[in-house]
């Protein structure tokens, strides 16, 4: 069986079914569509149980080598990115596959001779820009692991993910476009380097042309580095299992985790999903939206597009800026074919009309995609009418930043396409739901918790320093099994439909938010006793983020709500960044708890979803009096 692209149904059960049964046979064979240097001895080693899980262990290779030049002899010329810039008057940049190829290894030369070695963290804080690609690839190709903090977390946030990796290095931009705005990146990156000692140097590339306080010895630019460094550099002969990056995510407890992904499985992870989910022809135009701040932007802009040998675009800016058509303004300009995005993009722009979609040519599109949150039914329903004029199969993509690549879609030619629905597993993907008590639910129809129940090639191998936290959180709800953290269904045809988190972690705009997180932002104020966060339906952001606070009834704002609102939003916007604001902030005299001491979520999330009649049982209450309180002051 030819391991290209899945083209039909009988070829997806075909595939699905072999990758279950001969898992080893499959992925070997998969894995003869990239370059190694030495093959693997075992194909796939270790189980959920020890997580000691190892994907083509004994295997050597680099991945840019199967990104750059493996692509050199046969598509050398082709274009692999088109940058649109965040003006849309600004130069557009192409970059070849040489190019492209050329200015990596410029790069890894400059941050060798930074000193940055195999298995060194470097830690990129940029806007989108292609020196961020390049950076990315330029640390891969010489075996250091990149660690990429989104442009619009704080100073704070920033600082906490350069010290728990002790990264060496930071590059970032002297500032960055984001729409009518600026980022002063460096000036934040100088903020967080206060409390980051093991950061040695920092690159700087220019963007915006800001001044920003260089520091002798520490601060260097980039591109005067880049041009004097040779356009040749050997790709370092990494192992299967080597680190390849880490990523930021939050969860329902403690601080953002560093999840780790490792070389060959990321690779092949990323390579295969990107062409079966989205079966990018040869002369398209893929398009992401997302920042490679995020793990969709590694997957499917970093890795899986290059990885095919795609032309893509690679976007600065904002979906509206300088008005809601850009899209659908870059779409037309760039001839795009595939179109990759997030229901809350959607939802913001199905928010300013149809106008500004409808004075596009959009007959390029082939494909659409959405990703990082469930899709209602009425934004797929304007997706597929107004962006694919009903000609578009849309890929609804389920996965998340520890899966490393898409784990539920439906494909082209493959799906039934019903909205909301994510339908079928992925080769390799073996999904299992399992009730509340532990119990395995079996058969369709049927929900649970999602869980998956064998090791798949992409999945993280571990949280970077602290592997007992690894299996804390994904390993020991249901022993023996990933837990996703997802609820899902599954009708009775066995198709899958994501319903959302079912623990403490909530997804604003597509950003994974854990409320604790946001929790300790708050309660830095010093006028905070207590805060709990919950999330509540938001028609554009998916979901919003309400605050239930209790305030000093000393401070003299206690009575001025609005002040304590924007005192709170500062707090936040400093400890995490302005993502992470509450939409509603509620000021309350004490918070619903249980008689040990709990704050009883359940009722605070009622409330804040507007449900204030349907409360259940609160007589067990330590202090039930506070729930008529919330009730009555609800938002
Ligand atoms: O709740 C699911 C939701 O996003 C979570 C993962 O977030 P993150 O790690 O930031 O990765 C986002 C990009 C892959 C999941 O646990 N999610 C993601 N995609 C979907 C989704 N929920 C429903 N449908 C989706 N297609």
């Amino acid at each position: 069986m030819s391991m290209n692209t899945i083209k039909n149904k009988d070829d997806y059960q075909n595939f699905y079914k072999m990758s279950l049964d001969d898992k080893d046979g499959f992925w070997a064979e998969v894995a003869g569509n990239y370059t190694w240097k030495k093959p693997w001895t075992s194909v796939q080693t270790g189980n959920f149980k020890d997580l000691n899980v190892k994907w083509f262990d004994g295997a050597t290779l680099n991945i840019t080598e199967n990104c750059l030049d493996r692509h050199l002899e046969t598509r050398g010329d082709k274009t692999a990115i088109i940058f649109e810039p965040n003006d849309p008057n600004g130069e557009v940049i192409n970059f070849t596959y040489k190019e492209l190829h050329a200015r990596v290894c410029q790069f890894s030369n400059v941050l060798k001779a930074q000193g940055v070695k195999k298995g060194d963290r470097v830690c990129f804080y940029m806007s989108m820009v292609p020196e961020l690609l390049i950076g990315v690839l330029a640390t891969a190709r010489i075996g250091a692991i990149h660690s990429v903090v989104f442009g619009g977390f704080s100073a704070n946030a920033l600082a906490g993910r350069i010290q728990d990796c002790e990264a060496s290095i930071v590059i970032t931009n002297d500032a960055g476009f984001r729409g009518a705005k600026t980022i002063p990146l460096k000036e934040i990156t100088d903020e967080a380097l206060k409390t980051c000692p093991t950061i040695k140097s920092v690159l700087v590339s220019k963007r915006v042309g800001e001044e920003v306080n260089m520091i002798e010895g520490r601060d260097h630019w980039l591109t005067p580095l880049l041009d004097s460094a040779s356009c040749d550099c050997p790709a370092e002969e990494m192992g299967a299992e080597d680190p390849l990056f880490i990523l930021y995510t939050s969860g329902s407890t403690g601080k953002p985790k560093g999840l780790l992904h490792t070389t060959a499985g990321y690779m092949v992870w990323a390579g295969e999903t990107y062409k079966n989910v989205f079966q990018v022809g040869e002369d398209d135009i893929f398009w992401c939206t997302a920042d490679i701040g995020w793990i969709t932007g590694h997957s499917y802009i970093s890795y899986g597009p290059l990885l095919n040998g795609s032309t893509q675009v690679m976007f600065e800016g904002v979906p509206t800026y300088p008005d809601a058509g850009r899209f659908w303004e870059a779409t037309e300009k760039h001839k795009v074919t595939h179109f990759y995005t997030a229901p809350t993009a959607i939802r913001a722009l199905e928010a300013h009309g149809t106008d500004f979609v409808n004075k596009h040519d959009l007959s390029s599109l082939k494909v659409l995609g959405s990703v990082g949150e469930p899709i209602n039914e009425e934004a797929w329903e304007w997706y597929n009418k107004n962006v694919g004029k009903e000609k578009c199969p849309i890929v609804d993509t389920w996965w998340q930043t520890e899966t490393g690549g898409i784990m539920i879609s439906p494909l082209p030619n493959v799906g039934d396409f019903i909205p909301s629905f994510a339908e079928a597993p992925l080769p390799g993907v073996d999904p299992i739901f399992v009730d509340a008590d532990g119990k395995k639910v079996e058969g369709s129809p049927a929900e649970g918790n999602l869980c998956i129940r064998t090791p798949w090639p992409g999945m993280a191998r571990t949280i970077w320093g602290d592997h007992e936290r690894y299996k804390q959180t994904y390993f020991s709800t249901y022993p023996g099994l990933y837990f996703t953290g997802d609820g899902a269904k599954r009708d009775d045809q066995g198709r899958y439909r994501i319903t959302g988190r079912v623990d403490d972690v909530i997804n604003v705009s597509g950003h994974r938010m854990g409320t604790a997180e946001v929790e300790d932002a708050l309660n830095q104020h010093e006028d905070i006793v207590e805060s709990a966060v919950v999330g509540y339906p938001h028609d554009i952001k998916g979901q919003g983020i309400y605050a239930y606070v209790i305030w000093n009834p000393q401070s003299s704002k206690a009575q001025d709500h609005k002040a304590i609102h924007k005192e709170l939003n500062e707090m936040v916007i400093k400890m995490i960044g302005p993502i992470a604001k509450p939409d509603k902030v509620q000021v309350v005299s004490g918070l619903p708890k249980t008689r040990s001491g709990k704050i009883m979520r359940r009722i605070l999330r009622k409330v804040a979803s507007g449900e204030t009649s349907n409360l259940g049982d609160t007589s067990t209450l330590l202090n039930p009096e506070v729930v008529e309180e919330i009730k009555s002051g609800a938002l």
